[in-house]
């Protein structure tokens, strides 16, 4: 069995809060990058990007992700929604667990984040095209670097965790056949 799920996707996509609940129904540790690397640098996220720029926030995303990638905990892990824009983090997330791609469309994103002031590649004016242009950059990489996709959209918290635990278990339990059998 693998030992971690790393949750991915764009901001907004609901990551942490079913993070939250996976790690509870399945009994695991929880950890989120985002919250993690405040922590390490004692400052929001927001504060990163305005005095160190997108650049080095990035290169503390992959510093976590080889520390991740290397611990032998059973954790689901919430990754911040550009983690797997860079190559290297891609192989890394991989490395690290089984990775979830929870997809959503731009109509709900701008729902859930309207009033909200802590992403900033979303603050200022149009936001609507930022997300827009974000998402079409951003899908076929989600999708290339998971080994599941779930749609989130119209569905409840408890549906979608629901969902993942009953997909990973046949995943899982096919990459462990296919290694007896092979
Ligand atoms: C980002 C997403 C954010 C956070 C940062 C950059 C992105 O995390 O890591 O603002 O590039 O999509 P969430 O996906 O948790 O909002």
């Amino acid at each position: 069995m693998k030992k971690n799920i790393v949750l991915i996707g764009f901001m907004g996509s609901g990551k942490t809060t079913i993070g939250r609940l996976l790690a509870k129904q399945l009994d695991y540790s929880f950890l989120d990058t985002d919250e993690e690397i405040e922590q390490k640098e004692n400052k929001t996220i927001n504060k990163i990007f305005a005095e160190q720029g997108e650049k080095y926030f990035r290169t503390c995303e992959t510093k976590l992700l080889e520390e991740l990638s290397n611990s032998n905990e059973k954790c689901i892990i919430s990754t911040g929604g550009g983690m797997p824009l860079l190559k290297e983090n891609g192989k890394l997330l991989k490395k690290t667990g089984f990775v979830v791609y929870l997809s959503v469309q731009k109509d709900t994103v701008m729902e859930r984040l309207k009033n909200d002031t802590t992403r900033p590649l979303l603050a200022g004016d149009s936001m609507e095209k930022k997300v827009e242009d974000l998402l079409e950059f951003r899908n076929p990489i989600y999708e290339y670097t998971a080994h599941m996709m779930i749609k989130t959209d119209y569905k409840s918290i408890e549906e979608i965790v629901e969902e993942i635990i009953r997909n990973y278990k046949i995943m899982e339990g096919n990459s462990e056949l296919e290694q007896k059998n092979s």
